[in-house]
């Protein structure tokens, strides 16, 4: 987490960063900005303002221009999130196989509305839009693993699992650093 450290990736981190920029032509560094989110995303545990103008900096572009994409995917966290982000598909075929009522479950069981985080810190909720796996409705992410074909119960054991062995949120990089 970020935790007010200083805002600054180690130096693999900064490599990689190049390594990206140099994917592009020159001048348009700004489309290596949806992969530059997910490292700084990964290293720094969520998109803070501080974070968001640092990648700003990084690109060479206006800060706006970094607000207004980490606001639109839902792959990026513009709030602190829970050690366990549960990401539960909302979009039409999920919600025909019962997601609003995995949603309404998973509310209830942790206490906490769509866009929360339980108080110790555990669990984030967040609905998100289709995420591929639409033949295995109602479902959710979690890190890298998707749990399909949803029921109370497999909630349940899902949440338990996770309690005593939480998963990364994100793909690659250590959060801490
Ligand atoms: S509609 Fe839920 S995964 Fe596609």
């Amino acid at each position: 987490m970020e935790n007010n450290q200083r805002i600054e990736l180690p130096q693999h981190l900064l490599d990689e960063v190049q390594r990206v920029i140099s994917l592009f032509p020159e001048g348009k560094q700004k489309s290596a900005l949806l992969r530059v989110l997910h490292i700084a995303q990964a290293h720094f545990g969520w998109l803070s303002v501080d974070v968001m103008d640092y990648v700003a900096r990084l690109l060479h572009i206006q800060p706006i221009e970094v607000y207004e994409v980490a606001t639109f995917y839902s792959m990026y966290d513009t709030q602190q999130v829970g050690k366990v982000k549960l990401e539960v598909c909302r979009t039409g075929p999920c919600m025909i196989e019962g997601a609003e009522n995995i949603v309404n479950y998973i509310e209830k069981k942790l206490g906490i509305k769509d866009g929360e985080t339980t108080a110790d810190g555990m669990f984030t909720l967040k609905t998100v839009e289709c995420l591929g796996a639409c033949g295995y409705a109602p479902m959710l992410q979690a890190g890298e693993k998707f749990h399909e074909h949803l029921t109370e119960e497999k909630v349940d054991a899902l949440i338990e699992a996770y309690r005593s062995n939480p998963v990364a949120n994100y793909m690659g990089e250590n959060q801490n650093g």
